[in-house]
């Protein structure tokens, strides 16, 4: 009996790359196809759809961008780290808060504003900013 099951074992374990594949090239000719044809707003839609972004990016209000590389932005800075993984990184979401709140805290040399001890964000936008870097 087991030397029967194990070839089936076998078979059904390289099976499903093959079908994750296949799987994915569906999608890919789906999308590919489907945004020719019906919904060419979808993809922008999802990928802009939180005001946290708008906010990062937003030269005259969180400007996160002149000293932060972060993925979808145009001529990122590079004052500051990149903020990728933020998620895995920055479990914690509130110490994420306290740093966009005010870095001067942590390190007082920084140069990174106090974007909320200055007012320069309130703590919602603060919120969505991060909402949108968890994305990051
Ligand atoms: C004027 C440049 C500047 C701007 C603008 C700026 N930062 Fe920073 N940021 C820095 C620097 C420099 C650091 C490095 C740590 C330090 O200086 O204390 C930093 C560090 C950070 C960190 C910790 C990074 C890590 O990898 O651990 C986070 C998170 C962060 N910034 C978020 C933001 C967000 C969100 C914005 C926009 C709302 C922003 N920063 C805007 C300069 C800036």
């Amino acid at each position: 009996m087991r030397s029967e099951r194990k070839p089936v074992h076998g078979a059904a374990r390289t099976a499903v790359p093959g079908v994750g594949i296949l799987l994915g090239a569906a999608l890919f000719a789906g999308i590919a196809t489907g945004s020719a044809i019906a919904q060419p707003a979808q993809p922008a839609a999802t990928s802009a759809a939180l005001p946290g972004q708008a906010l990062a990016f937003d030269r005259s209000q969180g400007n996160c961008l002149t000293c932060h590389d972060i993925k979808g932005g145009d001529a990122p800075g590079n004052v500051g780290p990149p903020l990728a993984d933020m998620k895995s990184r920055y479990p914690d979401r509130k110490e994420l808060a306290a740093i966009i709140f005010d870095e001067t805290k942590r390190n007082p040399l920084t140069v990174m504003p106090p974007f909320g001890r200055n007012l320069i964000l309130t703590k919602q936008d603060i919120e969505s900013v991060i909402d949108f870097l968890y994305t990051r």
